[in-house]
């Protein structure tokens, strides 16, 4: 007799993404991004990046080239999106995507045009190295990759780098969007990997408690990052200097 063990959304799991761990080819990964980049766009996950960005450039006297790092910067889809809004806004931008995964910039190089002033970099992002300094850290689906330990490293290493603020933009812990997307992305016949690990994206994401902690533990004044929940599930921390 199996028994059914029920989840527990009241602490971030532990269970390892298989975008993680499974050594897959690199038409296989760009496969499981392209499908990553269809989920943002029906999710309007890049909304609150961009109602931040708006927020910080209308604020902004400095002319220089605003220059934005994107950190597990996948399929680099929300890099193209700044891009594009950069031009409409008339800013000149300098974008620069990291991604641990070598198919991740083969992937981000193949989407996008040539002339774009997008670099991508793989490298782990805690032995990344700017060389040259840099206005806004982002990140979006990428901290929850990452241990409590690990998260609060990431802090303090956006909070020494980003000279003029930075951005997280992840996924809230809760059991309805959980169950919502393991039908759906069966239903959508999403990649394999993006029905495995979006589910377990949820149970290893945040909820504004565990936030709260982190920003602490990393010696970030009260009051001086914003934790805000955002429809559909979309779990945000921002921080401008
Ligand atoms: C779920 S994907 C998100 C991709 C993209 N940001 C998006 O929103 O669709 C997470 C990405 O983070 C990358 N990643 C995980 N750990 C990393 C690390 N320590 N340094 C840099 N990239 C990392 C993975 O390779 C993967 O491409």
């Amino acid at each position: 007799m199996s028994v059914v063990v029920p989840l527990d959304f009241s602490r971030r799991s532990s269970q390892l993404e298989l975008m993680d761990t499974e050594d897959c080819g690199v038409a296989e990964f760009e496969a499981c991004l392209a499908d990553l980049a269809k989920v943002n766009r029906l999710t309007f996950a890049y909304r609150p990046t961009f109602a931040w960005l708006d927020r910080v450039v209308d604020q902004r006297s400095s002319t220089e080239p605003l220059r934005i790092v994107d950190c597990g910067s996948g399929y680099g889809d929300m890099l193209r999106k700044i891009d594009a809004w950069a031009l409409r806004r008339g800013i000149e931008v300098e974008l620069t995507g990291i991604d641990l995964n070598p198919w991740s910039r083969a992937a981000a190089l193949k989407a996008t045009d040539a002339d774009r002033p997008i670099r991508w970099v793989t490298t782990d992002l805690f032995d990344y190295r700017p060389d040259q300094p840099i206005d806004i850290v982002l990140s979006s689906l990428f901290t929850h990759h990452l241990t409590d330990d690990q998260v609060v490293a990431f802090i303090k290493w956006m909070e020494a780098t980003a000279q003029v603020g930075w951005f997280v933009n992840d996924l809230h812990r809760r059991p309805l969007p959980y169950y919502v997307f393991r039908l759906g992305s069966r239903l959508m016949r999403w990649h394999r990997f993006v029905q495995n690990d979006g589910p377990i994206s949820i149970t290893r994401a945040f909820v504004p408690a565990d936030w709260r902690r982190l920003l602490v533990r990393a010696e970030i004044a009260e009051g001086a990052a914003q934790v805000a929940r955002v429809f559909p599930y979309r779990l945000c921390v921002g921080r401008v200097k």
